[in-house]
């Protein structure tokens, strides 16, 4: 955690997610108490097809709505892509950009990533840019260089904390069950925020909230949210659960 930076915990559904998902997310409302309202922002991130159902629930709730991705387009001939403009309109606050799912499935490049980042600020949406090495890079000794990379590509100078959040992710650690260390972490981290300062500036770059992604749950979530400079996490398969998901987000009560 970093003292000053207000926490937050982000629930990415991937591509899970049908029409009767609604009740979980009331389950996640009635479980949003004013202890933990106060305490840390939340966002969750259906698939596109239920974004309008759950903003439309989501007042009274205390918990906003991001997308998965986004075009880097405003509208045109793109046919089955989603712009920012629509997802702000169908009721988005933020967007997942860069998603190594969506690096390794759709060939995103940082330049693509940058420019779906340039998307989302333009129209009013907070990028949650997502970083983070693979196996073979971090076996290589290689992770901090991939990452000083991807953000060098990625992250627009005019970019601020308001409208930007990092999300670390390493990628062999997706789905897997398995986390870095602790000590990991704080390393990534660490790096993450020096680049940050060095690219959107000193303040903004010591404002920006920098998440950890990968095999999260009610179980690690504890020790991961007390490592320096983890302002939050990024929840893929536990944010499903509506008693998972309140359960991370409830260590910061
Ligand atoms: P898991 O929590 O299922 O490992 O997914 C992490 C993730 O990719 C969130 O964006």
């Amino acid at each position: 955690m970093t003292p000053s930076i207000r926490p937050l915990i982000v629930g990415n559904w991937k591509m899970n997610g049908l029409t009767a998902s609604l009740n979980e997310f009331n389950a996640f409302g009635a479980g949003n108490d004013a202890a933990l309202r106060r305490a840390v922002d939340l966002i969750i991130c259906p698939p596109a097809t239920l974004l309008s159902a759950l903003a439309h629930s989501a007042p009274g709730k205390g918990i906003s709505i991001g997308a998965q991705d986004c075009h880097m387009k405003d509208s045109g001939a793109h046919t089955g892509d989603l712009s920012a403009a629509m997802l702000a309109d169908a009721g988005a606050s933020a967007v997942l950009v860069g998603h190594s799912e969506r690096r390794a499935d759709h060939g995103e490049s940082d330049a693509i990533v940058r420019a779906k980042a340039e998307a989302a600020y333009r129209n009013g949406l907070t990028a949650i840019i997502c970083v983070g090495e693979t196996r073979a890079e971090r076996e290589a000794g290689k992770t901090l260089s991939v990452i000083r990379r991807q953000l060098k590509g990625s992250v627009p100078e005019t970019m601020t904390a308001r409208d930007l959040v990092i999300g670390y992710e390493p990628v062999w650690a997706i789905g897997t069950g398995l986390t870095p260390t602790a000590k990991d972490v704080e390393e990534v981290h660490a790096s993450i925020r020096a680049e940050l300062k060095k690219i959107i500036g000193k303040e903004e770059g010591a404002r920006t909230r920098i998440l950890y992604g990968g095999s999260v749950k009610p179980t690690n979530a504890k020790e991961l949210l007390a490592v320096p400079n983890v302002d939050g996490l990024l929840v893929g398969g536990a944010s499903l659960k509506a008693e998972d998901f309140l359960t991370i987000a409830g260590f910061y009560r």
